[in-house]
């Protein structure tokens, strides 16, 4: 077993790295320091030591609900994307945060397991899905889960069941804690039957929604009862721009990046969405988009 210094030592330090390399929408300006951790007792050696240097740090997965700054980040970006381990343990799987959902859905149909064909067409990874306990409007990730360890501040690693976690819809609830591995309970089942679940769910978010332009997924989360695209769209917001960013005329949950987009427009732009809900509905819209805050001065390196 290696020290914990000797783990965090085996992680290169970047500088610089441009945050909208590793964003689904694209956006986002460069990281004073960028680490990719690739197996999780480095991840949490590296935490713990980020944590005890004092330098502020920030979790990025597949980066498919963040909405990075344009002046970048001071301090630590750690990404957990290079976290790629998937395992096989009967029918369980065992993952690491950096799996990608996309990888995961389409290991657990080639295994004939079934339980997370819901997360077909989501985009981002693992642990990004389990801080946001992603899914569908009435299903999340969470539901699958029978264990997952997490590092927590101060250093400590443990293993925690879902009822210790307490995930909510559209939110897992971690706190600050960083999930370092999970394993998901799944049935077997046939693996055509599952293939043909798959290709229905993604049917229906090709039809619905726009899969292929860059975007967070959906922007806002549902009210009780209602859905925020419907009313994003009844209150007449299809369509509308600012910069290089634009609500979907497909689903008005999605802010798409026509190109050359900027926080600043994302931003700008989701402002305008929740006013005119508001000002129409009396609604106010909760963020599903997670807004990381512009630094007082851009990072220059
Ligand atoms: N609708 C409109 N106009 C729109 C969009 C939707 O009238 O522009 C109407 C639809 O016609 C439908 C209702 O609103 O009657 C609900 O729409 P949809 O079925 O597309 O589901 P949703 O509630 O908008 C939720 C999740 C999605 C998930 C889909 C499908 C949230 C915030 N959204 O969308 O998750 O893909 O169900 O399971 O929970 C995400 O969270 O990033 C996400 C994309």
């Amino acid at each position: 077993m290696h020290s914990p210094a000797a783990s965090a030592d085996r992680v290169p330090l970047l500088r610089g790295v441009a945050l909208a390399a590793h964003t689904t929408l694209k956006i986002g300006g460069p990281a004073e320091f960028f680490y990719a951790p690739q197996r999780p007792e480095d991840l949490a050696a590296l935490l713990t030591r980020l944590e005890s240097a004092g330098t502020p740090c920030r979790l990025l997965g597949g980066g498919a609900n963040t909405l990075a700054p344009d002046g970048g980040v001071w301090g630590a970006v750690v990404h957990t994307g290079a976290l790629r381990g998937l395992f096989r343990e009967g029918n369980r799987l065992r993952a690491w945060p950096g799996v990608t959902l996309p990888q995961l859905v389409r290991a657990a149909c080639d295994a004939g397991l079934g339980g997370v064909e819901k997360l077909i067409g989501v985009p981002g990874q693992i642990g990004g899905a389990l801080a946001m306990n992603a899914g569908s409007s009435e299903w999340g990730i969470w539901d699958a889960v029978e264990e997952v360890t997490l590092w927590e501040p101060g250093g400590g690693m443990r293993a925690f069941r879902p009822e210790e976690i307490g995930p909510r819809y559209r939110d897992g609830n971690l706190r600050g804690r960083v999930v370092l591995e999970c394993a998901l309970r799944l049935r077997p089942e046939e693996p055509a039957a599952l293939k043909a679940r798959q290709d229905e769910f993604l049917r229906r978010k090709n039809a619905t929604q726009p899969v292929t332009l860059s975007s967070a997924g959906c922007a806002f989360k549902n009210p009780p009862g209602d859905s925020a695209g419907r009313l994003v769209d009844a209150a007449g917001m299809k369509g509308a721009r600012e910069g290089g960013a634009k609500i979907s005329p497909l689903h008005a949950n999605f802010i798409v990046n026509c190109g050359g987009a900027s926080a600043a427009d994302v931003r700008a732009l989701a402002t305008r969405a929740e006013e005119a809900v508001a000002a129409r509905f009396g609604v106010r819209l909760e963020r599903e988009l997670v807004l990381w805050p512009e630094p007082a001065r851009p990072v220059s390196l």
